[in-house]
C-alpha cells in the first residue's frame, strides 16, 4: 500500500527476533537508537498486560542506514532481538529436529478461536497451529513500532507531531478533556491506560481487573491525532491516493482492529449536515491550512480523502484478546474431537499499547503521503518543497477588501 515510504517486517513471536527494513526516507533525518528504544518502550505499557511484557524489554538496534545520527538516504533495518528466544530454541528450531516430542515442539493441535490459527491452518496446510501464530502474532508490531518510530523523526522535520489516547476500555468511556493538552503524549504517557481522563481511568482499571478475576480480556477504543500537518496531502483524484482510505486501511492492518472512524465517523450518519460539515472562515495566519481555518473539525483533519491541515484524528476499535485464561470451545485436529483451546498468552487488555502501534502506522502513510507530495532526498528538499507549496498557497489568498 505504501509506495514512497515502505517497509517489510519479518519474524516470528518465539523466534530470534522481528528484523525490519524502512525505504525511501530521505537523507538528513536526525535518527538515535534512543529514537526507536523510546516508541518500543512506550508499546510495552499499560495496565493489564501480562508476564512476557517483563521479560520481553525491547531495545531495537539500527542496523544500517544511519551514520552520525543521521539517515543517510538507504534502506533502514532495525533488528529487535528476542530475549525469550533461548527458552523456544528447540520448538522455534530452523534445522529439522529428530526425536523430539509434540511437547517439546510446542505443537498445537487446537486452534484458538480469534486467533488466525484455524484459517492458517487450512490456507497453508500446516498441521501444527504454531506455524502460523507464530507469525501471526502481534509481537510483529515492534516491529512496526520501529518502523514508526523512523517516520515519526521524519515528520517531526517537518513539524507533524503524532499523539494517540485510550478513549474507552470495555464498557467505560473517558470524557473529552475540557482544555485539550498541548502534548497529548506527555499527558498520555504518564497514565497506566494512556487516559486523558483520571476518573475514567479507574473505572477501566477496575473492569481489567474484574475481567481478569472472570479469566476474560477486554478490548476498547483508542484515538490517533496528528498535528501540524500542511493542507494537501493525499488526493481526490483517485480511489487508492485517498488518504482516509490508506489511514483506515493501515490502521485496520493492525491485529485485532475491527473498525476505523475518522472525525465524527459513525456519529456523522446520525447527524444532519448543518450538524455536521466544518464551515470556512478566512485565516491569514495560518499557513498550514492555506489561508483558511474552520469552526470545528468535525471532518478529522480530512476533506476529499486530503488534509485540510487541522489536527487529523482516527478513531480505532480493538476486539478483546482472544486468548482467556477460560478456555473457549475448540476441536483437535488430529482427532476431530471437541476440546478445549490452549491459552497462549495471558495479557487482560493491550489497547494502550495497540495506540502506540496505531501512531506508528498512522506516521507511515503520512510520510509516505509527504514525499509523495514534496519529494525530496534529502531532508532539506522536502522542507523546501513544503514551504515553497505553503508560500504558494498563502499568495493566492484574496484579502476580503
Ligand atoms: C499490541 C497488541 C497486543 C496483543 N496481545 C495479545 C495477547 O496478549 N493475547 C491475545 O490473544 N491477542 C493479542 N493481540 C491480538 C491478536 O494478535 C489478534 O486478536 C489476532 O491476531 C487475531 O486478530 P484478527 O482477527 O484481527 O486478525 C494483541 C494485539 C495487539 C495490537
Amino acid at each position: 500500500m505504501l509506495q514512497y515510504i515502505r517497509f517489510s517486517t519479518a519474524g516470528e513471536s518465539h523466534g530470534k527476533g522481528m528484523l525490519v527494513i524502512v525505504e525511501g526516507v530521505p537523507a538528513g533525518v536526525p535518527l538515535q537508537p534512543i529514537d526507536v528504544a523510546r516508541d518500543l518502550a512506550r508499546r510495552q505499557l499499560g495496565y493489564g498486560r501480562g508476564g512476557r511484557m517483563a521479560i520481553e524489554k525491547d531495545a531495537g538496534e539500527i542496523l544500517s542506514g544511519v551514520r552520525l545520527g543521521e539517515t543517510l538516504g538507504s534502506p533502514i533495518a532495525v533488528w529487535i532481538r528476542n530475549r525469550d528466544h533461548a527458552n523456544w530454541e528447540v520448538a522455534m528450531s530452523v534445522e529439522p529436529r529428530q526425536g523430539e516430542d509434540d511437547e517439546s515442539l510446542r505443537r498445537v493441535f487446537l486452534p484458538r478461536p480469534g486467533h488466525a490459527d484455524l484459517v492458517g491452518m487450512l490456507k497453508y496446510d500446516r498441521p501444527d497451529a504454531r506455524d502460523i501464530l507464530e507469525r501471526a502474532s502481534a509481537r510483529e508490531t515492534s516491529a512496526r513500532v520501529a518502523a514508526g518510530a523512523v517516520a515519526r523523526r521524519f515528520l517531526g522535520e517537518l513539524g507533524v507531531s503524532i499523539s494517540s489516547h485510550v478513549t474507552r476500555i470495555g464498557p467505560e468511556e473517558a470524557a473529552r478533556p475540557v482544555e485539550w493538552p498541548a502534548d497529548v503524549n506527555a499527558v498520555a504517557d504518564d497514565s497506566e491506560l494512556r487516559c486523558l481522563d483520571p476518573a475514567a481511568e479507574e473505572r477501566m482499571k477496575r473492569a481489567i481487573d474484574e475481567a481478569r478475576e472472570a479469566g476474560d480480556t477486554l478490548g476498547g477504543v483508542f484515538e490517533v491525532t496528528a498535528a501540524g500537518l500542511p493542507v494537501g496531502l493525499g488526493s481526490h483524484v483517485s480511489w487508492d491516493r485517498r488518504l482516509d482510505g490508506r489511514i483506515a486501511g493501515a490502521l485496520m492492518s493492525i491485529q485485532a482492529m475491527k473498525g476505523v472512524e475518522i472525525g465524527l465517523g459513525f456519529e456523522s450518519a446520525r447527524r444532519r449536515g448543518s450538524e455536521v460539515h466544518d464551515e470556512i472562515i478566512n485565516d491569514p495566519t495560518s499557513t498550514r491550512t492555506g489561508g483558511f481555518s474552520r469552526t470545528r473539525n468535525h471532518a478529522g483533519g480530512l476533506e476529499g480523502g486530503t488534509t485540510t491541515g487541522e489536527l487529523l484524528v482516527a478513531r480505532v476499535a480493538m476486539k478483546p484478546l482472544s486468548s482467556l485464561t477460560r478456555p473457549l470451545a475448540s476441536v483437535d485436529v488430529r482427532t476431530g474431537t471437541a476440546a478445549e483451546a490452549v491459552r497462549e498468552r495471558s495479557d487482560v487488555c493491550a489497547v494502550p499499547a495497540a495506540a502506540v502501534v496505531g501512531e506508528a502506522m498512522v506516521a507511515l502513510v503520512l510520510a509516505d503521503a509527504a514525499i509523495e507530495k514534496f519529494g525530496g532526498d534529502s531532508i532539506a528538499e522536502t522542507r523546501l518543497n513544503l514551504e515553497a507549496f505553503l508560500a504558494r498557497s498563502a499568495s493566492r489568498i484574496r484579502q476580503p477588501e
